[in-house]
């Protein structure tokens, strides 16, 4: 059986050993999710994989779905997204890179978010391009007790696009601007394997809190928001080709640096899981 090795870090676990065409067996798959509920974070390393590989591993984690955006579908796979971050001079670059550069939960525009992400570098610059990850757990835990109760019961609306991004997102067509009204979330959220209590926070997407006036709110979220920049909280991964990592968008955010040399090419597979309604 592959060993899972914790990283010293605020988040984060290493799977060692693993043969990834065996992952999908059910006693594999349920260490492999099981490290993913305790750890937040798993880093797989291993090589480049197809499209189909890619799907098949991420399976040992949930539900692979198919992606919003059609135009970053992989032919044939339409679960696995191809993500080029590759920075331009010219600015054509995709505006994603742009707003990945914030703290971020994938999805959380959808009523029923993906439990998790997966990610598989095929092509990485040379240096720099490091992913950093967020627990949202210790983030919940260092807030003051007044402020918990504060938001414990809390609701918070979270749409496709908020004037409170700093960077805003590349238009939608009008199929996927119908696929993604605003949706009201929990504020807190419990983790449904572990139960631990968690900051459901996504400065890209959450407008405001239900019941506050605008200013109120935003004064909050800046507070909840400032809690969840601390370093404390924090651990980068430094990409090395063929990497799989998967993190828990129910109790994580995550934000990639862009740092990367122009031109040099930053190639992903990225799959979302299936996940349920935030509780
Ligand atoms: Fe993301």
């Amino acid at each position: 059986m592959p060993e899972v090795i914790p990283l010293n870090a605020a988040l984060g676990a290493r799977i060692e050993g693993l043969d990834r065409t065996q992952a999908h067996t059910p006693a594999v798959a349920a260490l492999l999710d099981t490290a993913l509920a305790e750890h937040l974070l798993v880093v797989i390393p291993g090589a480049p994989m197809s499209p189909q590989q890619t799907r098949d591993l991420a399976r040992a984690f949930g539900e692979p779905r198919p992606q919003l955006l059609r135009r970053k579908r992989a032919d044939d796979v339409p679960e696995v997204s191809l993500m080029v971050s590759t920075l331009m001079s010219d600015g054509t670059t995709d505006k994603t890179v742009y707003r990945a550069e914030d703290w971020h939960t994938d999805d959380s525009y959808f009523e029923i978010p993906a439990k998790a992400t997966l990610l598989h570098s095929l092509e990485i610059p040379r240096r720099g391009g490091a992913t950093w990850f967020c627990n949202m757990q210790s983030v919940y835990e260092a807030l003051p007790e007044a402020t918990r109760r504060r938001i414990d019961g809390k609701r918070a609306i979270h749409g496709y696009d908020t004037p409170r991004a700093r960077n805003r997102p590349a238009p939608r067509t009008p199929q996927e601007i119908a696929e993604t009204p605003d949706v009201e979330h929990p504020l807190v959220r419990t983790h449904p394997v572990t139960g631990r209590k968690a900051l459901y926070l996504n400065p890209n997407r959450l407008d405001r809190i239900v019941g506050l006036p605008r200013a109120e709110s935003d004064a909050l979220l800046d507070e909840l928001t400032g809690e969840a920049r601390k370093p404390q909280h924090h651990h980068g991964h430094v990409w090395n080709v063929g990497d799989v990592v998967v993190w828990d968008n129910r109790a994580t955010m995550h934000r990639v640096v862009n740092d990367y040399a122009v031109g040099e090419p930053r190639i992903m597979h990225r799959v979302l899981l299936q996940g349920e309604r935030p509780a």
